[in-house]
């Protein structure tokens, strides 16, 4: 069997965060984040750590930059810290943060790689948090005033551009569940969150549009398909509703549907959030959908009385990560068929996907990681058959490039192509990232693959 091959302008990249990667966290003028309160809070992590330092890359950005420029690739997908640039969320710019930005972008164009910029990746400014947050509709706007500062600022250089990285997680983790800043578990916030993040989104899409107008631009969401555990009426349902919340929220009001009606949350509340033009702002043409890809889901009733004890998520195969998340790479295919079917996105990006792993340095430092190079692959050769359906898929992005601050998790989950030493800050490069260099540089999966 051949092995899959990719076109030459197939984007192979990798991608990273501010908060899990920067440090510096109140250095040059920098105001604190929503990420930066939480992590401070007793027992929110899992080690204690906080992303107070981190990978420590505003010092070492240029190390990490030759790091990629070895690795190959096409592309860096990277987030800009909302308070680096603008300390309190709005009002008067930080120059030092904007300058760190302009210095990294010059250094990957110098390097050949094309910069990914997200605007939002969680680390909302503590500020606008204590006005309200989310929750509050003038934060969409603060947003929208952010994107515009970005724009005006990278505009010149860089080109892809997504708004939010993941409302989903931000909205649910951040706001339901509170095991992510700002910590909270309210279902009216979690639904106003939804909706002003989406809202944010669309204005950031239209500015964007104005003071970038040769912009390529995108939302970043998770996607996983949700599979009943069984065929009972029961877990049908509860399948059904949870492709609502997770999938379909925010999806549908990207193609002007509006939001979606099987859902498990009151669609009162949320539609109380809506005001008149709001759904044709979210509705913003875009000009590609980033999805972060990792597992699935399988949903059991909790309705069936017998079996109420039972997890709600139930994984039937072996293989799973050190998250815990099934390895299901033919999840990506039934992903991209459905999205490309049921919506017709102009194209498509995977701006993650990737494994935790627990990875030690063996006696002369190197990091074997063969479980991370299967899933990596597994999930490359779903890709290469996403191509071939005739679904336009333009790239690939690893997470991460380097292990990093895994938000509750601390610096517990390794992620990385790169190894951290959090102690030193020392980067070395795992097999995965040989690996890696080598599909990229051939762009071939080699010949072990099993498409
Ligand atoms: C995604 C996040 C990313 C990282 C990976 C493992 O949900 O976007 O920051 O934490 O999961």
């Amino acid at each position: 069997m051949t092995s899959p091959t990719f076109a030459k302008d197939f984007v192979f990249g990798a991608a990273t965060s501010s908060y899990q990667i920067e440090g510096a966290w109140n250095e040059d003028g920098k105001g604190e984040s929503i990420w930066d309160r939480f992590a401070h809070a007793p027992g929110t992590i899992e080690d204690g750590a906080t992303g107070d330092v981190a990978c420590d890359h505003v010092r070492r950005y240029r190390e990490d930059i030759e790091l990629m420029a070895t690795l190959g690739l096409d592309a860096y997908r990277f987030s800009v810290s909302w308070p680096r640039v603008l300390p309190r969320g709005i009002g008067p710019a930080n120059e030092a943060g904007l300058a760190f930005y302009d210095r990294l972008v010059d250094a990957l164009l110098e390097a050949g790689i094309r910069p990914f910029v997200t605007l939002y990746h969680w680390d909302l400014p503590q500020a606008l948090q204590d006005r309200g947050g989310w929750p509050r509709r003038e934060t969409a706007d603060a947003f929208c005033e952010y994107a515009a500062t970005m724009g005006r600022r990278l505009g010149d250089r860089v080109k892809d551009w997504t708004t939010v990285n993941e409302p989903f997680v931000s909205a649910a983790i951040g706001h339901f569940e509170g095991r992510h800043a700002p910590g909270h578990r309210d279902e009216r916030e979690t639904l106003a969150t939804t909706h002003h993040l989406l809202l944010a989104h669309g204005g950031a899409v239209a500015i964007l549009r104005d003071v970038v107008p040769d912009a390529r631009i995108g939302i970043v969401n998770v996607h996983q398909p949700i599979h009943p555990a069984s065929d009972s009426e029961h877990d049908q349902v509860a399948a059904s509703e949870t492709d609502g919340l997770l999938n379909r929220t925010f999806l549908d009001p990207l193609v002007g549907r509006g939001y979606p009606e099987v859902v498990p949350y009151d669609r009162s509340v949320l539609h109380s959030f809506v005001r008149d033009g709001d759904l044709e702002r979210i509705a913003a043409p875009l000009d590609f959908l980033g999805v972060n890809y990792y597992t699935r889901r399988i949903e059991r009733s909790t309705a069936v009385p017998e079996e109420r004890n039972a997890p709600r998520t139930r994984f039937e195969r072996p293989g799973r990560t050190e998250m815990g998340w099934e390895v299901y790479p033919e999840g990506l295919f039934e992903t991209f068929e459905r999205l490309h079917g049921d919506y017709g996105f102009p194209s498509y990006y995977i701006t993650e996907n990737g494994a935790a792993y627990p990875d030690t340095p063996d006696a002369s430092g190197r990091i074997h990681d063969p479980k991370r190079i299967d899933y990596h692959r597994l999930h490359l050769e779903q890709a290469a058959r996403i191509v071939s359906a005739g679904i336009p898929l333009c790239g690939y992005f690893a997470w991460s490039l380097l292990d990093n601050f895994e938000w509750s998790f601390g610096f517990t989950k390794r992620f990385g192509l790169i190894y951290v030493d959090f102690e030193s800050g020392r980067r070395r490069p795992k097999d995965s990232f040989s690996w890696y260099r080598e599909v990229i540089g051939r762009r071939s999966l080699g010949g072990d693959a099993a498409v």
